[in-house]
């Protein structure tokens, strides 16, 4: 079934209507999103699977405002903005607070401690207070890592380093995590337990989730499924 943006009044974090995305190849065009539509009501999970090179990715980025489409609109709650227009300060810093993205290679900042790392988005937003200093405290306890709070990155394994970037990615309470294969780098047993962690936080912070991943098993684990295949996105579960 392919996935129709929905219009009802329901609370929606994000939605995507009619996405389009292409990247000039020489003298020839790479359509990589040709309609891609898609809505995630508050606090749900939706998995996207997709062979390598389809445009998952592209689809992230596309959402989160980082690259601009050819076509399309994106709603951030209510919030409707064209997907073609270039985004301005005021998008920037909504994104900040609106949407915590997780990467594969994790990017963590080498030379910041792990607290240093996690309080980063509220310093960057200017929402720096006591509180959320606690609040990275209990993000790092909730994923495990609090014991690790003084070290750098370098010195922790992958499972720890995407537990800590997970907890980045939730410090300013955003509506919306984009998870770009985040058990990419890791075995089986710790995607697994990184898997967990996630789904589970995200929906303890009311997080919509929208999860890319190459595992089925991980994929089924969220609450809809959907496979990106030939630039459009349909429902599998
Ligand atoms: N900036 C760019 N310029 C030109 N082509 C690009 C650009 N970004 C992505 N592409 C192309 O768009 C297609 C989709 O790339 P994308 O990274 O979104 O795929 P993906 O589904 O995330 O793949 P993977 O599973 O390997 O991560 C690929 O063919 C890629 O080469
Ligand atoms: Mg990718």
């Amino acid at each position: 079934m392919r996935y129709e943006v929905n219009n009802s009044t329901e609370q929606f974090s994000l939605r995507a209507k009619s996405l389009k995305k292409s990247f000039a190849f020489g003298d020839s065009k790479l359509e990589v999103l040709r309609s891609v539509s898609l809505s995630l009501k508050k606090a749900e999970s939706l998995s996207i699977q997709g062979d390598s090179g389809c445009g998952k990715s592209t689809l992230l980025n596309l959402l989160a405002r980082l690259e601009q489409g050819d076509d399309g609109e994106i709603f951030w709650g209510n919030k409707k903005m064209e997907a073609a227009r270039k985004q301005d300060a005021k998008q920037i810093a909504q994104r900040g607070t609106y949407i915590g993205v997780i990467y594969q290679a994790y990017y963590l900042i080498p030379e910041l401690t792990v607290f240093q790392n996690v309080i980063l988005p509220a310093r960057l937003n200017g929402s720096l207070n006591p509180q959320k200093q606690e609040r990275v405290i209990n993000l790092l306890k909730k994923m495990g890592v609090e014991q690790k709070a003084n070290q750098i990155p370098p010195k922790l394994s992958g499972g720890e380093r995407q537990r800590v970037a997970i907890a980045r990615a939730l410090i300013n309470s955003p509506k919306v995590i984009l998870a770009d294969e985040p058990t990419g780098n890791l075995d089986e047993k710790t995607g697994g337990e990184v898997m967990d962690l996630l789904l589970q936080t995200c929906e303890e912070e009311k997080a919509s989730l929208l999860l890319v991943t190459h595992n089925p098993k991980f994929a089924e684990a969220t609450n809809r499924a959907a496979v990106l295949r030939d630039g459009e996105l349909n429902q599998i579960a």
